[in-house]
């Protein structure tokens, strides 16, 4: 296979970097400030809007230490809620998803609320009355609002009390590693479908599974598959090096495909500087989203505990080749695989993350360097909550 030249490594700064030590991995403690100062204070891409697709369907979804409930409304709008009853804090819907009529009905003591969050019936509510006497308001005594936005057909949830610009914290993220706002557009990947999805259920802290995406010196050990296809990655170089950098396909390489045979046509909106190009792209804090001429892969990370981890992952095609019913398996293989590679390195990490012979960390080789300035950004996030 003919071997593209990389892009020039911009830093020329050879030393080795120091990473966080162990504990950052293993630690409860360290877990829970993480919730506190980035699962409950960013935007968090929550849900898939067409999997809620009807007025009643709900979602349950776990943000930091709160469940929180997306809901369809009657008039077709999406919102969510903190996932517990007003009455006396029992979890409201404990279904992970599911379809209701017209309400959500408190398994306790029956209280109801409807689509849009408002109390509509407790028993005996005509005789209850709030602390001054006057009978209960509806929208006072409903589900807690959380905000919630959509973009990319997916559904984002944030928890602040205040929540920051969706456009600076996510859109500006996207635009950000791409170098031109109009590239993640052009993908249209609201409008596309979803051709297959796996869940995945890692033992590893979500730190590790970031830092594993946002590098690729592992990419000629693990994964064999995907350096055929993209042969610059056996340099060790991961597209997410270079700002608005895409992988070139390998010059006999015919598609994103397990044996990189062809796919299926460009999305519409590819133009040919993108065509037989892999875009990778981390959104902080959970988000890892790779495009592709025929398809989009968009990862999310559900971080259960300091050594758990729900992935995902949705393999996102063109209305014409979902409903056409050809077939996807060898476009989803490769990348199936590669999530299977990396969550096992994963997986073999975790445990020795609270060995001795790492409680100062280990090194960032030059390729890594970037993963720095994530830990960077980790540790001013973990320093604004102890503030
Ligand atoms: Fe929900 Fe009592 S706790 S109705
Ligand atoms: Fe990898």
């Amino acid at each position: 296979m003919a071997h593209m030249a990389a892009p020039e490594i911009p830093d020329i700064d050879s030393a080795l970097m120091p990473t966080l030590g162990g504990r950052y991995y293993t630690d409860p403690g360290i877990f829970v400030s993480e919730q506190e100062q980035i699962f409950e204070s960013m935007w968090f891409c929550a849900a898939r809007s067409s999997d809620l697709a009807a007025p009643g369907a709900f979602k349950k979804v776990t943000v930091g230490r709160e469940s929180v409930l997306i809901v369809r409304g009657r008039d077709g709008g999406l919102r969510a809620f903190l996932n517990i009853c007003r009455h006396r804090g029992a979890m409201l819907c404990t279904e992970d998803s599911g379809q209701v009529r017209r309400n959500f009905q408190c398994p306790y003591h029956a209280w109801t609320y409807g689509l849009d969050g408002r109390l509509v019936a407790a028993p005996n509510m005509a005789a209850l009355k709030d602390a001054a006497g006057r009978d209960l308001d509806r929208q006072e005594y409903g589900l807690v609002s959380v905000a919630l936005r959509e973009w990319l057909g997916y559904a984002w949830v944030c928890l602040a009390d205040t929540p920051p610009s969706f456009e600076n914290e996510v859109v500006g993220a996207v635009t950000e590693r791409l170098g031109d706002a109009s590239v993640i557009d052009r993908y249209e990947i609201g409008s596309l479908e979803v051709g297959r999805r796996i869940t995945y259920d890692v033992a590893a802290n979500w730190k590790l599974i970031i830092e594993n995406f946002m590098e690729c010196y592992h990419c000629a050990t693990i994964h064999p598959e995907l350096t055929e296809v993209l042969p610059e990655f056996a340099d060790g170089l991961a597209a997410q090096y270079f700002v608005g950098h895409g992988a070139a396909f390998g010059d006999d390489v015919d598609g994103f495909t397990v044996d990189g045979g062809a796919g299926f046509d460009a999305l519409p909106g590819v133009t040919e500087a993108e065509d037989r190009k892999y875009y990778a792209i981390t959104v902080r804090p959970q988000i890892f989203i790779n495009l592709v001429p025929d398809h989009v892969i968009f990862h999310r990370m559900y971080p259960l505990s300091a050594d758990r981890t729900i992935v995902e992952c949705d393999w996102l095609y063109s209305r014409n080749v979902t409903e056409s019913g050809r077939d996807v398996s060898r476009s989803v293989e490769l990348f199936h695989r590669v999530n299977q590679q990396d969550f096992d390195a994963c997986e073999r990490t975790q445990p020795t993350m609270s060995s001795k012979a790492y409680r100062n960390g280990g090194v960032l080789v030059p390729s890594e360097h970037h993963i720095g300035e994530f830990h960077g950004w980790l540790l001013d996030k973990l320093a604004e909550g102890a503030r």
